[in-house]
């Protein structure tokens, strides 16, 4: 039996290069129950309650396995999501579409309700997290993994949030879709050439959640479709890739008609995110 302290230490001398320190003190917090990471300091002398469990993720760290995965979650901004590899793990820069989504929400509608919709939803990140900070009226998430689906309505049940997760091809959506929303928030896959990707992404993610060919696809396809889905006023917020600026910008001007549009940065300085706006 050893002391958080003591493993602590001998993992940090692996040098092992998924193994980071913020990595081992994610795997102490958890094997321990610790709620975080100062629990996790003031017990840095107490036994480790579960050794075997915590080994147990070190070899699955150890052969590349993202932490994410193997603890089979991950805190979203302040909600707490339950994931596994069949979706996408939930991205910094997807936290911060979120925070830009929640303040021009309640800048536009004001305090009124929407109607939210939230096309390839995964986890359900995008549309849990706005269902708990906005007013909302009905909220939609779409995404063709079952498996994803399943997980989202699991995060869902345990934050008590009240979104309606539809398993589909956000083109059959469109077909059959009844109601109109006020927002529609989408990180959609967009990576076109594999060569650009990390390889641990593409040994563990889901390829279905990472690649569109071309880039700007699924882009394409929601705005031939925005009548059957939206209201005559509407915010769409998107996560993109830097590189399909001028694509995107075509596309706006051979189908939306009369909306205002703006690219915003994110953290790492890179263009990541589109806003359109029809008032
Ligand atoms: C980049 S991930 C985004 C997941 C989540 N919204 C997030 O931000 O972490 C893209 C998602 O699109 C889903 N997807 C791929 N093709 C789709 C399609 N034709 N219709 C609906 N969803 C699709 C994938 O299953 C995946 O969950």
């Amino acid at each position: 039996m050893s002391t958080n302290k003591e493993i602590y230490f001998d993992l940090k001398k692996s040098k092992n290069k998924y193994l980071t320190d913020s990595v081992i003190k994610y795997l102490l917090i958890d094997v321990n129950n610790f709620s975080n990471f100062s629990d996790l300091v003031i017990n840095f002398d107490k036994q480790c309650i579960n050794e075997t469990l915590l080994f147990k993720y070190v070899e699955e760290i150890k052969n590349g396995v993202p932490y994410q995965y193997v603890l089979r979650k991950v805190d979203f901004l302040d909600i707490n999501l339950l994931i596994n590899n069949s979706c996408l793990i939930p991205r910094q820069e997807s936290e911060q579409l979120c925070l830009i989504a929640k303040e021009m929400i309640e800048k536009i509608f004001n305090q009124k309700k929407v109607n939210l919709l939230d096309l390839c939803s995964g986890s359900g990140c995008l549309s849990l997290y706005l269902s708990k900070h906005i007013k909302c009226n009905i909220v939609t998430g779409v995404d063709i993994s079952m498996e994803s689906v399943k997980l989202a309505n699991q995060n869902k049940e345990r934050l008590d949030l009240n979104v309606n997760y539809v398993c589909q091809d956000i083109r059959l959506f469109f077909k059959e879709n009844k109601i109109l929303y006020d927002v529609l928030i989408c990180n959609p896959p967009y990576i076109s050439d594999i060569n650009t990707v990390d390889e641990q992404v593409l040994k563990f993610e889901p390829h279905q959640a990472l690649f569109a060919n071309p880039g700007y696809l699924f882009y394409e396809i929601i705005f031939q479709n925005y009548q059957k889905i939206l209201n005559s006023k509407y915010i769409m917020f998107f996560e993109i890739s830097e590189d399909l600026q001028e694509d995107l910008i075509n596309l706006i001007s051979i189908y939306l008609k009369d909306v205002t549009y703006i690219f915003k940065k994110d953290i790492y300085n890179k263009v990541r995110f589109l806003i359109i706006l029809k008032e």
